[in-house]
């Protein structure tokens, strides 16, 4: 368990480099496994959800090593077609692996995965998309079992542009016969992601970031090299972070565009903007005003893991944000925390409504989720006095060593790690054998 210890008051100063997104490199490592191939993966954060990964690679037979952000993983061999239970509830991506191993092995043995208690998060559109692709697939609690002699291309529709759905279709149709063409998929930045890792495997795939991807099999190869870009709700968190505090931070390795929304609305409310190839510099006086209504939509959309962290950098901003979240029923969770500072938040439904307050006062919380979390940490950024997040693992799943990266911007937080379940507990040694074959890649 760890607490976050935040003394709120300072600015922020200083530039910082955005780690590589886990959005983009789990379904990445998933798809590691689709062709028999080695990869060097190149910028994946050192996260729990990467771990987990990692984890269900090496149950599947795959060898992966590790030296600081890249991975190297040779998926020559996959002996299992079956993910056990509790690797599959350590994250929402573990559901990525069912395209992957239906396209890999023609069988995947799993149940459903776990991730942010969001809401209900089904998986319907998955399901019924493979099921489109000829895989027979049945249900046992939790447990889902799919088969498939030979998958062949479709027309897929999807009737809400799900990112989840859209990265198993892709998954899957690298190895169906034939055509396979996605209607209204996700076209958020993680898909090109993906789209470009596995072009650079031989997939024949065209048309990520729009709302028509298709998939033309695959003349494989065998060796890749591949970076995962940065990551735009970290970006955004600190970009939060800073406009709440005040100061001037540069944010560098971002996509400005990826993160654009987000950006607007510190500019609305009263903070300075200048990007430049791939940096970006924020400037706040720290004394910010209500930038008016915030909804958030599929990408290009505001993005909803941004919601908790863009309302807590406007608890003192003067006037009234309303927010109306369209992507998940249960993304308020971070509210009854944050009002415990003295915030001024009231729900009805997927509407909230945030009035700036003057003052903020430390106390002590519990993060709901990760990017509730996040949001606590930048809230306190702002209170007066000591504010601590009792937080279950959530942050370290998605923030890579959050707090040494605002300690050197000039934050005063600290982790007390109690017990067991810190990130460097559970993470795995290096495996120096196996990366050095990935010298030869
Ligand atoms: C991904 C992201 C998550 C982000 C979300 C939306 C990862 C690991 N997670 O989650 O951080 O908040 O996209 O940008 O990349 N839905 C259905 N049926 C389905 C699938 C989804 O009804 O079969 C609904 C969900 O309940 C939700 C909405 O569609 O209301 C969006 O879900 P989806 O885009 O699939 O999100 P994830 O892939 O789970």
């Amino acid at each position: 368990m760890d607490i976050w210890h935040i003394r709120g008051g300072n600015r922020l100063f200083g530039s910082c480099r955005v780690q590589g997104s886990k959005n983009a490199s789990l379904p990445v490592l998933a798809a590691s496994i689709v062709f028999p191939a080695r990869s060097r993966i190149r910028n994946v954060p050192r996260l729990r959800d990467a771990d987990a990964a990692v984890s269900i690679l090496s149950h599947l037979g795959c060898s992966v090593g590790r030296e600081e952000n890249e991975l190297y993983i040779d998926s020559g061999l996959v002996a299992d077609a079956d993910i056990p239970r509790e690797l599959m509830a350590e994250m929402r991506s573990s559901v990525i692996f069912m395209g992957a191993l239906l396209a890999r092995c023609g069988e995947a043995r799993l149940s459903l995965p776990g991730g942010c208690q969001l809401g209900k998060r089904p998986i319907d559109l998955h399901l019924s998309a493979l099921r489109a692709m000829g895989a027979e697939i049945s249900e046992e609690g939790s447990d889902i079992f799919c088969r498939a002699a030979k998958l062949h291309g479709a027309e897929i529709d999807l009737r809400f542009p799900s990112v989840g759905a859209t990265e198993n279709i892709m998954l899957a149709a690298c190895a169906a016969e034939g055509r396979t063409t996605i209607h209204g998929a996700a076209r958020e930045p993680e898909i090109v992601a993906l789209q470009n890792y596995l072009s650079s495997l031989g997939a024949h795939i065209s048309g990520a970031g729009s709302g028509r991807i298709v998939i033309c099999g695959a003349s494989a190869r065998e060796t890749t090299d591949y970076t995962v870009p940065s990551d735009r709700i970290v970006a955004s968190t600190l970009a939060c972070a800073c406009a709440a505090a005040g100061g001037r931070i540069i944010l560098s390795g971002v996509n400005y565009e990826h993160f654009l929304t987000v950006l607007h609305f510190l500019n609305e409310a009263g903070c300075d903007i200048i990007h430049f190839n791939d940096i970006v510099e924020i400037s706040s006086s720290g004394v910010l005003r209500a930038p008016g209504s915030v909804i958030t939509a599929p990408y290009p959309g505001f993005p909803t893991d941004a919601q908790p962290i863009l309302m807590a950098a406007l608890l003192r901003a003067q006037g009234t944000t309303q927010f109306t979240e369209t992507i998940f029923e249960n993304r308020y969770r971070h509210v009854s925390e944050l009002r415990r500072l003295g915030a001024d938040i009231s729900v009805d439904g997927t509407q909230a409504v945030l009035r700036g307050v003057k003052e903020l006062r430390g106390e002590t919380l519990t993060a709901p989720d990760l990017r509730g979390g996040a949001a606590m940490v930048v809230a306190g950024l702002t209170a007066r006095g000591e504010t601590r997040v009792v937080d279950a693992g959530h942050i370290a799943r998605g923030y890579e060593s959050f707090d040494d990266r605002l300690c050197a911007l000039g934050a005063d937080v600290w982790i007390e790690h109690k017990g067991k379940g810190t990130y460097e507990d559970a993470s795995q040694p290096d495996q120096p054998a196996a990366f050095q074959q990935a010298r030869r890649v």
